[in-house]
């Protein structure tokens, strides 16, 4: 039997571990009346910064979804419910709904379920995902942590979602904020470098990166104030990366944070150009039906929908509502 934990009369018994990231722990564990809910916990064991961040990502997370899932007429099908969220003096508890399908990124990763992903598939998971992404930010949030990681599939691949369920969900709001639309501009760099955008590799670089791209440092305009960005726009680059991804199983732009400070560089340069890697295309799993698999990255409509999100000028980047439908 699994270790216990209590809150406010409710057990919750935690089986296995599901995932885990930088500083939290996310358990499945039977709830009230035996059903499956997901308990992430974050230790609060440490000390400074770090762990003021680490509980400020813990109120925000709680906030937001708090806050997304008071929306009326109900909250978009494709966020996670949160059922409640309490602290210990050496963790935070966020107690969620289970979502069973695994990430994205295992799937990508997995040669035998990727190879029987078909365009309809990937049609549906897209639709959901521009769905949601363009909810959230016509309620003012924006994410900021879009990656395949973070997006979950409601049944493990390929068996379809239970009847109408969606087939994903968007999880992992620790870095996700509500905005003002009349005055958008954020400056606090986050989320993975491999998802971020040209204008948040720019802001970060430090000044001994500067020399390196001199001839592109130039801040992307979208009539921001210098070094500031939008997370509505951010979020677009970043859902560029995962369709890429999710079609080829490659990253757009190749491995970031090569550990040799040249190649890093070199690759930062390669995003500030947009210059996308496909690869060759492969028609070959085409016969007899659909597109699956690798040949997904060979479609007119994902180098199309791609190519409208991976562009280096925020401003000209298409807006994720403007994309719902558009497959
Ligand atoms: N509601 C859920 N149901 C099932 N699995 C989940 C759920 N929430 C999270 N997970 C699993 O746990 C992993 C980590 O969760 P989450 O991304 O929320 O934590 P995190 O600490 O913010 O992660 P990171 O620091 O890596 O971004 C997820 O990638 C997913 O595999
Ligand atoms: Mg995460």
């Amino acid at each position: 039997m699994g270790s216990i934990l209590r809150h406010g009369g409710n057990a919750f018994e935690l089986e296995s571990v599901v995932g885990a990231g930088a500083f939290s722990r996310v358990w499945k564990a039977s709830g009230p009346q035996g059903a499956a809910v997901a308990v992430k916990i974050l230790s609060r064991r440490g000390h400074g910064k770090q762990a003021r961040a680490e509980r400020a990502a813990f109120q925000r997370e709680v906030d937001v979804l708090q806050h997304l899932s008071a929306v009326e007429p109900q909250p978009h099908a494709s966020l996670p419910a949160l059922h409640v969220a309490f602290s210990r003096p050496s963790a935070d508890v966020l107690v969620l709904e289970y979502i069973g399908g695994g990430e994205l990124l295992d799937l990508v990763n997995d040669d035998r379920a990727h190879a029987l992903l078909s365009e309809s598939t990937l049609r549906r998971m897209w639709t959901e995902l521009t769905d949601v992404v363009a909810w959230l930010h016509a309620h003012n949030v924006v994410h900021r942590d879009i990656k395949l990681e973070n997006i979950l599939l409601t049944s493990r691949f390929p068996a379809p979602p239970p009847p109408g369920a969606p087939l994903l969900k968007l999880t992992d709001f620790g870095l996700a904020r509500a905005i003002d639309p009349a005055d958008p501009w954020l400056r606090t760099r986050c989320g993975s470098e491999t998802y971020a955008a040209p204008e948040l590799l720019l802001a970060s670089a430090s000044a001994d990166d500067e020399p390196a791209y001199t001839h592109l440092s130039r801040a992307p305009t979208d009539g921001g104030p210098e070094g500031a960005y939008d997370g509505r726009e951010t979020d677009a680059w970043a859902l560029g990366v995962v369709l890429f991804a999710l079609a080829t199983r490659r990253l757009p732009f190749g491995p970031p944070a090569e550990p040799a400070e040249a190649e890093r560089r070199a690759w930062v340069r390669r995003v500030l150009k947009g210059d996308v890697e496909w690869p060759l295309a492969r028609r070959d799993r085409e016969d007899g039906g659909e597109v699956c698999g690798e040949a997904l990255g060979a479609l007119e409509s994902v180098r199309r929908i791609v190519g409208r999100l991976l562009v280096r000028e925020p401003a000209q980047r298409a807006a994720v509502a403007e994309l719902v439908g558009a497959w």
